[in-house]
């Protein structure tokens, strides 16, 4: 694997990639790796020929009051993890790297950027798909992976590769979880032990919900009483949002058809954690 800190570098080196015929797969990520990002690698692997992974955490995408001085770090680990998965390119750029003195022009993203995780965190997704945007102009790959855990994300990023037309196809991998259903996050070093258990409250919600649209319940607000009476019953869990909405325009549904995204945030301890689950023809 070889590492590149500087945008004129990694350039160089994709470009004999390119010109050697070979196909570029992208994973962006802010570190601190796990298995749902290392899920992203085995995809790429097979979806395109070279993978490069960016680690950059990205301080556009961090409200004042959130936690970019904690956020966790460890390159070192992060390296053996990327390499050992068969990454091929690691681009870790500095901050000044990737926003300059002078620097100012960001991509806003619409309104579908003003409901849930976006009226909770406002600016997070203009910083999320400005370094995004910066990413793919950076590395022009032919294809990029993403997760599922975080749909909203993956929602705002298509819509800007639509209505931006940039050039390259995106992939939507499902959300890697422990054995006990948390899903995997880089945050959730933050947990307390007993935080830890609480927090299985979401998945467990998640599960519910699934369960009464396997059993044919389609009415949103009914959907919504399911999590939010799992929330209710668990001990330590704040809900933010218990969002039931369309994949592509977030907007609230009343009556859940497949491809319903049911996503939800909650304040375990001192955590916020999010979580979803798309409502499917045979899952869910
Ligand atoms: P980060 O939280 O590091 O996540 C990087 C990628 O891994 C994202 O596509 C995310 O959805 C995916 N991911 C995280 N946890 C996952 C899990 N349990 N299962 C499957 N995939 C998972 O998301 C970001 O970074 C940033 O916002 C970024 C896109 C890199 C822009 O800064």
């Amino acid at each position: 694997m070889d590492e590149y800190s500087t945008i004129a570098a990694l350039r160089a080196r994709l470009a004999a990639e390119r010109q050697a015929g070979k196909t570029i797969g992208l994973v962006p990520t802010m570190g601190f790796l796990h298995d749902g990002h290392l899920a992203l690698v085995d995809d790429m692997r097979a979806a395109s020929d070279v993978v490069v992974m960016s680690i950059f955490v990205n301080p556009l995408q961090f409200g004042p009051n959130e936690d970019l001085s904690r956020y966790p770090r460890n390159i070192e680990r992060d390296r053996g993890l990327a390499a050992s998965r068969g990454v091929e390119i690691l681009f870790v750029p500095t901050v000044e790297e990737m926003y300059p003195a002078g620097a100012e022009c960001r991509v806003v993203a619409g309104a579908t950027a003003s409901r849930w995780e976006g009226a909770q965190r406002p600016g997070h997704f203009d910083g999320v798909l400005t370094v995004v945007a910066k990413l793919f102009n950076i590395v022009q790959p032919d294809v990029a992976g993403f997760g599922q855990k975080d749909i909203e994300q993956f929602t705002l990023i298509r819509k800007m590769v639509r209505d931006l037309d940039m050039p390259l196809a995106l992939r939507l991998l499902p959300t890697v979880r422990e054995a006990d259903g948390l899903a995997l996050s880089s945050r959730n070093v933050y947990l307390t032990p007993d935080a830890r258990v609480q927090a299985l409250a979401l998945s467990r919600a998640l599960r519910e919900v699934a369960g009464q649209w396997e059993a044919g319940e389609r009415d949103a607000d009914i959907l919504r009483g399911v999590v939010a009476a799992a929330f209710a019953a668990a001990d330590g869990v704040v809900p933010d949002y218990i969002a039931i909405a369309d994949p592509d325009t977030l907007v609230p549904v009343t009556r859940a058809i497949p491809g319903t995204i049911v996503a939800v945030a909650a304040r375990v301890g001192s955590t916020r954690l999010i979580d979803n689950v798309i409502l499917t023809e045979e899952c869910a």
